[in-house]
């Protein structure tokens, strides 16, 4: 038998069509026009593969009738609608046919592929079919693949039951309806049916479907399955594996039909809520039993009544997160049985002792996670080395004292070794460099010193992920480790490194995230980061570095987050800025200078940004208005001058705002309460989607599974690999509320939101409408020259906690509805020109002191210690007259006799004592009496008239 097997292109096309022999014809991406015409003389092909050509047009598929001894026919990824059907009914030779990725919908008739009994292998998937009908017609089917269908009106009845031979049935995500399952057990032969994710819920039928004694492979993964597992499931007596993870089981392991079904290979149980009894005992009858996963059950603390032995040697066990608050005590005679594991997963569970002696008695352990176990003692090795071991997930524990020395040699081939988050402590082991095919190194968050060993960056070309933040390393960064080709991911924040760059460097080609903050770095920022074109985050804060902001940092595209914060960088800020998808910039406490310009004018994606103490100059650019998304704006203490322009009011995003120890002058804009001041935007959080690592280990797939059957399981990076959701870098930023001034980090973040706009020059009256803020935590307009009086809608600050308007020339009296304000922690209106009495000792009010009220003269009552009865009467007086006044009433002539007598005698003596000793003010003052006079009297006039008329009626 002659085999070709060919990929069609253009300039060949003749020769190959008369290449009567052919059994194996390949077109892709071609006119299939062109394959029509050439068809006529490849009478004897077997195989034809047509997939991706997006051929919609069924005209002339006829003309495939003679091909008389195809077998194999592939239609995958074309837009063949319904009626290609019909138009395949003639290759009765055909034994397999794939028509997946097509536009099939509706109800599917597969009686009109009337000739192709002989059909063994029909693969429909992803396409929109909702029912089959003549399903009979294939009685010789072994195969048939639905996956990705909405096959709602798909039962037994409908010709399944017919097809007697059907050993394979795929029904994954495909809406199928849960009478299938009463049914489905006629099918006698079938070994392997999927049905994962469809939506299936309440509890697995007693009947219907145990009957499929044949069954090898049961997927009914990811539906909403709950109860216990029925008692007729023991009947699956030919079951290997069987996936029954992400439903809602529950019971107890103990007495389920898991324990007779002894068949089993592999048992996916994970995210359940199972009891998993922690002996395994259940088990005990089971031979054959391989991968056992059970992530995120329940591991059950009971007593262990006797040993056994265990008969099955597990390759894969994992328990992650199955809330046993002391497995370590209990750690389950089987797993001391066990020598073949693989793959183990215990993390978040309690285990406190390091189980060293599971990597001793596993000579080929390949991955060993115990995350979050709280590990306590030193970190143990086993004594022979471990040449299998290929990722070792240790952190987030408590585990003390070095890191042996030995470890290079220990596990030669690990990819990845991840102790970070415990309390390591001591160097970094030189023979780490032995280790020559590490990929994923984190010792961050430890209590490491010393220095690191060049070997470990020479002897490591295939680093991806260093991390050493957060411990007490010391000594000169070389850079040598620029080398690593594939370094992708460099975290040294938080040490005591020092050092600086050099002018030229080769530079890692693929570096996505830098990280050097807080270390004792000097020297000019290098230029050369401007060529690595793939940096989404540089995170140089606290350092010594001096010097401008080079222009090449503006070519870096993808980055995403920058902090140059704490350094002595001076000069302006590069105005190319503008073209960066930026959304993190922290240039804060630097000495740049000059105006801000076009420096991020067109930033659009900018949410942070903190100049804050620097020496810019110059006004807000108007361009502020065009970030949208701002969220974070800190411009404080700068020499920043002119109005805030109203621009600001159309960052909708926009929740902490700095503004202060600046020369800003004008009024506050009213459009201020446009600004929604909301707290739920993802401030902290740096979410980039192009981080994950896909570490060539990332992805396994079982060993020893045979092709034949059913889902390829591919076990995703949860068990060998990591996986890098964001940038390990932290927004911090500085604000001043309460009491003094804090870093926010981190979550709280998202909940912090205030306006800051004190110690400028502003004017004008508080807008009426900043009562409007009410989701705002902070506001601070003190050091101004604000006037006029506080206005009363501050009362629907309903979330403020702190409120300063100390300093101004603000007058009038302290609303006193403020008292409603709850949340309210810090108060302060000291020194302005307020009149009238405190507001009520009461709910928050009561906890404010005499300084949050003190330097105005005109102020009473508590804290404070002037009176208010003394003033009370004048003040009493007026408010009747002005009330008097308005609605034209009685007055109390008694009170107004009395009053008007003893201050008019007391306002006369002042002013005959003020006359007497100033000649010029007395002059003044005749002048006033003369201009008064006139409306006095018909002031008074009036409201006489009034009171007598009244009387008289
Ligand atoms: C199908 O087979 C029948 C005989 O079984 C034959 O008469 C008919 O022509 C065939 N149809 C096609 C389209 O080849
Ligand atoms: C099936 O697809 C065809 C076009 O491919 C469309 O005209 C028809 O409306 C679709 N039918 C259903 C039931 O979606
Ligand atoms: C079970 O699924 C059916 C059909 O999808 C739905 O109507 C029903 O509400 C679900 N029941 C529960 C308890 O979720
Ligand atoms: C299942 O196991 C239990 C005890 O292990 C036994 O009593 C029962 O007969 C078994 N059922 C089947 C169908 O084998
Ligand atoms: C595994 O380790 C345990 C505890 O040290 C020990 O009791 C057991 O014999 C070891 N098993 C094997 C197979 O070496």
């Amino acid at each position: 038998m002659e085999v070709a097997d060919v990929t069609f292109c253009p300039q060949m096309k003749f020769n190959m069509i008369h290449t009567t022999n052919m059994i194996r014809f390949t077109l892709n991406s071609f006119s299939f026009f062109f394959f029509i015409v050439a068809i006529r003389n490849m009478n004897n092909l077997e195989e034809l593969d047509l997939s991706y050509n997006s051929i919609e047009d069924i005209k002339g598929f006829e003309r495939l009738s003679v091909l008389r001894k195809l077998k194999l026919l592939d239609l995958t990824y074309n837009s063949f609608n319904n009626g290609i059907v019909p138009s395949l009914g003639f290759l009765s030779s055909l034994k397999t046919l794939s028509i997946q990725y097509n536009n099939l919908n509706g109800s599917i008739d597969i009686g009109e592929f009337h000739n192709m009994s002989n059909l063994e292998e029909l693969d429909l998937s992803h396409n929109d079919i909702d029912n089959i009908k003549g399903l009979k017609s294939l009685s010789k089917l072994k195969m048939l693949n639905l996956r990705w269908n909405e096959l709602k009106g798909l039962v037994t009845s409908n010709g399944l039951d017919g097809l007697k031979h059907l050993q394979e049935l795929y029904l994954d995500y495909s809406s199928i309806d849960k009478i299938f399952l009463h049914n489905v057990g006629v099918m006698s032969s079938l070994r392997v049916l999927t049905l994962r994710n469809n939506g299936l819920n309440g509890s697995l039928p007693n009947q219907g479907w145990c009957e499929l004694s044949n069954l090898q492979e049961l997927d009914l993964s990811e539906n909403g399955f709950n109860g216990m597992l029925p008692s007729c499931l023991e009947d699956l007596t030919s079951i290997r594996i069987l996936d029954l993870s992400f439903n809602q089981f529950t019971g107890s392991l103990t007495s389920s039909p898991l324990s007779n079904l002894t068949t089993l290979e592999y048992l996916f149980l994970s995210y359940n809520h199972f009891e998993i009894p922690i002996s395994f005992v259940s088990f005990c009858n089971h031979s054959k039993l391989k991968v056992f996963l059970g992530d995120n059950n329940r591991l059950s603390d009971q007593i262990e009544l006797q040993t056994w032995i265990p008969k099955f040697q597990l390759k894969v066990l994992s328990l992650s997160n199955c809330g046993s608050n002391n497995l370590g005590m209990k750690f389950s005679h089987f797993l001391f049985y066990q020598y073949d594991l693989r793959r183990v997963d215990l993390s978040h569970n309690l285990v406190k002792t390091f189980p060293v002696w599971l990597l001793e008695n596993n000579t080929r352990l390949e991955v060993f996670r115990l995350i979050n176990c709280s590990l306590m003692g030193p970190f143990l090795l086993p004594s022979y080395p471990k040449p299998h071991a290929i990722s070792i997930d240790i952190s987030d524990n408590h585990i003390e004292g070095p890191i042996p020395t030995n470890i290079g040699s220990i596990f030669p081939n690990l990819r990845n070794l991840n102790s970070s988050r415990n309390l390591i402590q001591g160097h970094i082991p030189t023979s780490l460099g032995d280790m020559h095919s590490l990929e994923i190194l984190d010792l961050s968050n430890n209590n490491l010193s010393g220095q690191i060993p060049k070997h470990l960056t020479i002897g490591c070309p295939l680093l991806f992920f260093f991390a050493l933040s957060n411990n007490n390393l010391s000594g000169q960064i070389s850079f040598s480790f620029v080398n690593l080709t594939w370094l992708g991911y460099l975290y040294l924040d938080n040490n005591y490194f020092t050092g600086k760059f050099p002018d030229s460097v080769s530079i890692p080609p693929f570096l996505r995230a830098f990280g050097i903050g807080n270390n004792h770095m000097f020297g000019k920022l290098p230029r050369w980061m401007g060529s690595v074109l793939t940096l989404m985050g540089i995170s140089m804060f606290s350092n010594h570095f001096e010097g401008p902001i080079p222009i090449e940092f503006c070519t870096l595209g993808f980055l995403q987050f920058l902090d140059l914060s704490e350094n002595n960088l001076f000069g302006s800020i590069p105005s190319c800025f503008n073209q960066l998808k930026i959304k993190h910039v922290h240039l804060n406490q630097n000495q740049l200078s000059g105006p801000m310009t076009r420096a991020f004018y067109n930033s659009s994606s900018l949410v942070t940004l903190d100049l804050s103490d620097n020496h810019l100059t110059g006004t807000i650019p108007s361009w502020i208005g065009s970030l949208h998304v701002l969220s974070i704006l800190l411009l404080k203490s700068n020499s920043l001058e002119g109005e805030i322009p109203v621009q600001l009011c159309q960052l909708k995003q926009l929740s902490i705002l700095d503004l202060s120890e600046n020369n800003f002058s004008g009024p506050i804009p009213p459009c201020f309460h446009e600004i929604p001041f909301e707290t739920t935007h993802e401030k902290s959080s740096l979410q980039t989607s192009t981080g994950f690592i896909f570490s060539t280990f990332a992805l396994w797939s079982f060993v020893d599974r045979s092709k034949s059957l059913g889902n390829h399981y591919l076990v995703d990076d949860s068990y060998g690999g990591i996986s890098i959701n964001s940038l390990d870098v932290q927004q911090k930023v500085e604000f001043t509320t309460k009491h003094g001034s804090y870093a926010y980090k981190g979550n709280i973040l998202d909940y912090m939101s205030g306006v800051d706009l004190s110690c400028n020059h502003l004017t004008g009256e508080i807008p009426l409408e900043m009562g409007n803020l009410s989701n705002i935590h902070i506001l601070n307009l003190s050091h101004n020259n604000l006037y006029g009086s506080i206005p009363s809608t501050f009362s629907q600050l309903k979330q403020i906690e702190s409120l300063d308007l100390s300093y101004n020339r603000l007058n009038g009296k302290i609303p006193s509805q403020l008292i409603e304000l709850n949340m309210l922690e810090v108060f302060s209106v000291a020194y302005n020109n307020l009149s009238g009495a405190t507001p009520d000792r009461k709910a928050q009010f009561a906890t404010f002191e005499k300084s949050s009220y003190e330097g105005n003269p005109h102020l009473c009552g508590l804290p404070l210690q002037t009176n208010c009865t003394k003033i009370v009467s004048t003040s009493t007086m007026s408010k009747g007259l002005e009330r008097n006044i308005e609605d034209g009433s009685f007055i109390d002539m008694e009170v107004f006799y009395v009053s008007f007598l003893v201050s008019y005698i007391v306002m006369l003596l002042g002013i005959v004592a003020i006359l007497f000793i100033n000649p010029h003010w007395r002059q003044a003052w005749f002048h006033l009496v003369e201009m008064c006079m006139t409306s006095w009297y018909y002031f008074f006039l009036d409201n006489f008239m009034k009171f007598f008329c009244n009387r008289s009626m």
